[in-house]
């Protein structure tokens, strides 16, 4: 399925994400469709001439099953979309490695095939800058000390932990793939010298500390787990965080959280450094940088933060609501 939601700034650009045949059809239409308008602003917040959309595959097919059909097919898809897409939620760098061989419309495969890499990995830096910001503005200075809670420890909550330890954070994480967490973590211990406490998954929410982060499924912040909240600051890699299918539905939510005096930075602001990576492998391919991807993430992503808590604050108004008002003129044209 593909999510186009908007092609007057460009072609779109979003990822490619798999939900398994579990999830009933319509939610998955919902996500696909949802994702794809938050990859329009998103875009606009990168400064990338792309329009948005997400991809979607409904199957539970797992990887030692998909042969080269598989991956054309997608391939194909992507094509006909006129997107150039990466692999999202569900999917992995080795998955985009096969899916390259039919199309250069795909980036974040695995380093070693010559491509970028993980755009987690750029987007997970993006996160602890956006955090650094917000924190400077509400007069911190820096993460030392400061308690982030992660939820989901992928391709995009691993690299925002090891900044977080390496700038002296206390971090508490969880995942449901208890596993896979440890793998990720124990490397990342042993070369920051630091520890990370581990809780179920589903405690990661309501845990008493300065920083959410949510960094895996989307809509975990609903009319349920709102009042349940234990941070003053949600900042975090996951796409459409608030539960919601529209704007309206996702201001209301904001404004609910913004009731409890827990300030919400927008997911699409926070976590643009993903696409920005993406962006510049597809225009650079083999002679992409990843420092340069970094700089370029460091030039936008804390102004945009620091303007859109200016303007919350100046006009009294959330900040997804001044984000809304900022990047809608360049989106809808
Ligand atoms: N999937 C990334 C996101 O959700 C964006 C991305 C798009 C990455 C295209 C690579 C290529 O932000």
């Amino acid at each position: 399925m593909a999510g186009i939601h908007s092609t007057v700034q460009g072609p779109p650009a979003g990822g490619i994400r798999r939900h398994p045949v579990t999830e009933r059809e319509f939610s998955v239409i919902a996500d696909i469709l949802n994702l794809g308008r938050g990859m329009s602003f998103k875009d606009a917040a990168a400064q990338i001439p792309n329009g948005g959309c997400k991809l979607g595959v409904h199957t539970s097919t797992p990887p030692e099953d998909r042969d080269d059909r598989f991956y054309g097919f997608l391939a194909y898809c992507i094509d006909r979309s006129d997107a150039f897409t990466g692999p999202d939620m569900g999917l992995s760098p080795a998955d985009a490695d096969r899916i390259r061989k039919y199309t250069h419309n795909i980036v974040g495969g695995t380093a070693r095939s010559g491509s970028g890499g993980a755009t987690g990995v750029t987007a997970g830096w993006g996160v602890f800058l956006a955090m650094e910001e917000a924190l400077k503005f509400r007069g911190r200075d820096g993460v030392s000390g400061v308690h982030v809670a992660v939820q989901g420890v992928g391709e995009l909550g691993s690299p925002l932990i090891e900044h977080l330890l390496s700038a002296g954070a206390q971090v508490t994480a969880g995942d449901i793939a208890t596993d896979a967490m440890e793998a990720r973590l124990i490397p990342i211990e042993k070369k920051t010298g630091k520890k990370v406490d581990r809780i179920p998954a589903d405690q990661v929410l309501g845990i008493q500390c300065d920083i959410l982060a949510p960094c895996a499924v989307g809509g975990v912040i609903d009319a349920d787990t709102i009042p349940t909240l234990g941070c003053t600051m949600v900042i975090g890699g996951a796409n459409n965080q608030l539960a919601a299918r529209s704007e309206a539905q996702e201001l209301a939510m904001a404004r609910a959280v913004a009731d409890r005096k827990i300030l919400f930075v927008p997911d699409w602001i926070v976590n643009a450094g993903g696409v920005i990576q993406g962006k510049m492998e597809h225009v650079h391919e083999k002679d992409f940088s990843l420092n340069e991807a970094r700089a370029e993430t460091a030039r936008i992503i804390p102004p945009n933060v620091r303007d859109v808590l200016l303007r919350a604050d100046a006009e009294s108004i959330t900040p997804l609501q001044a984000a809304y008002r900022k990047f809608e003129p360049i989106v809808y044209g």
